[in-house]
């Protein structure tokens, strides 16, 4: 559904160089902000609230403090909606676009597809048209490890091949990255950046912004918090008969406070630049399934249950980074550990037993 143009509320005043965050009160999106406001940025989020909580807003406030919360702007609009994003630039100098804001569930996106290229694609277009008509062409994109597909050669560069996608999740990546690279090739004054998401997990060390999601998580380190916290009664482990050490599917796990200044790092580079530049943000080194859920149970304190169960269709036994390149451009490298990562899960999962719904 489309909203009509909502401005929750407008602190920011049309400073020099604004930052449009799409998606901004989503799980990276949080993070993100906080970390631009801790920056000095001035930030609008556009946001339709489809899969977040507008609560967001005052736990980054508690984070971020009064002073730089007002340099922050939220909208309750869908990026679909040409006329009302005119308006938040028209009330902006936005000069630079992370742009987070779709869908991501994998096994939905399979029953939905119309809904996931809609979404995705359609939003992402109608963003960059409305984006060029005010001359601002500098946008970070939210992409995902998922486009190196199973890959032949670990670690993962930036040069290692694009694969088809398994599902229209995936294609939506696949295909934005490629409208991104068209943009730019059409017109060269674009500046693209592309960021390879490998598996962003973990919270906000304050324990007030964290991983949401609405019903049943897909993903592991979700489902292994409601378990944690007594939601679900185990975690349903797919498969271990993997070509991997214990068996169990190995991953890139990358603590989101470090994804959200990777951000930041990628925003400080590409200015005045133009081009388009890919960088993996992950850690460099996986962790299987069972190493995750015996790192959650140390945090908890107690023994997380599971069962081994079939693998999951599309699922492959491992992949991860090398991170080497954001490291040697943008002078990012990701410092959290795993122990990290579970434990700042957990405190925002035992503090929010219920998330933040509404
Ligand atoms: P999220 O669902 O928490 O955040 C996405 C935000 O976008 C939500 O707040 C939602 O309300 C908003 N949104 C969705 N459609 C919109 C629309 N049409 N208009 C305005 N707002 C809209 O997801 P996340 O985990 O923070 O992921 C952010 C981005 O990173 C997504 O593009 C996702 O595909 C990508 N990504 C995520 C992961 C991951 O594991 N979380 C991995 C790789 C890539
Ligand atoms: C998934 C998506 C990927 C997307 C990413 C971030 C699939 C096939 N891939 O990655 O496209 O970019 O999320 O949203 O869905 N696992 C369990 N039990 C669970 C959940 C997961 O054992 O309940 C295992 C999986 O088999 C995998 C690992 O845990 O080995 C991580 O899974 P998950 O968190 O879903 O992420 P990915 O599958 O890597």
């Amino acid at each position: 559904m489309l909203t009509s143009l909502k401005r929750i509320f407008s602190g920011a005043k049309k400073l020099n160089g604004e930052v449009l965050v799409t998606g901004g009160t989503g799980f990276i999106g949080s993070h993100t902000v906080v970390d631009l406001l801790e920056n000095g940025y001035s930030v609008v989020i556009v946001d339709n609230l489809s899969n977040s909580s507008i609560k967001v807003l005052d736990r980054v406030k508690e984070i971020v403090g009064d002073g730089p919360y007002e340099n922050l702007s939220f909208y309750d609009v869908d990026i679909r909606d040409a006329e009302e994003l005119k308006k938040v630039f028209s009330e902006h100098a936005i000069k630079s676009v992370i742009h987070f804001a779709g869908f991501k569930a994998v096994g939905e996106s399979v029953q939905k597809p119309l809904e996931y290229y809609d979404n995705n694609i359609a939003g992402t277009t109608t963003l960059c048209r409305v984006m060029s008509e005010n001359g601002c062409k500098s946008i970070i994109f939210s992409s995902s490890s998922t486009v190196y597909g199973d890959p032949d050669e670990l670690p993962l560069t930036e040069l290692s091949p694009k694969k088809p996608a398994t599902n229209p999740y995936g294609w939506t990546k696949w295909m934005i990255e490629q409208i991104l690279t068209d943009l730019y090739v059409a017109d060269n004054s674009w500046d693209v950046v592309l960021l390879r998401y490998f598996n962003p997990i973990g919270a906000h060390e304050s324990g007030l912004i964290g991983e949401d999601p609405k019903g049943i998580p897909n993903n592991l380190v979700p489902y292994i918090a409601q378990t944690a916290v007594g939601k679900r009664s185990e975690v349903h482990v797919f498969g271990n008969d993997y070509d991997t050490p214990d068996g169990t599917g190995v991953r890139d796990y990358i603590h989101v406070v470090d994804l959200a200044a990777g951000h930041v790092a990628a925003l400080k580079w590409m200015q005045g630049k133009t081009g388009v530049e890919i960088f993996n943000l992950g850690t460099g080194a996986g962790s299987s399934v069972l190493e995750v859920i015996k790192a959650y149970g140390s945090a908890v304190g107690k023994e997380i249950p599971f069962v081994v169960e079939e693998r999951r269709s599309g699922d492959i036994a491992q992949n991860y980074a090398d991170a080497s390149k954001a490291q040697k451009i943008l002078g990012w490298k990701a410092k959290r550990s795993l122990d990290d990562m579970v434990k700042d899960s957990w405190r925002f999962q035992s503090k929010n037993p219920e998330g933040l719904s509404d």
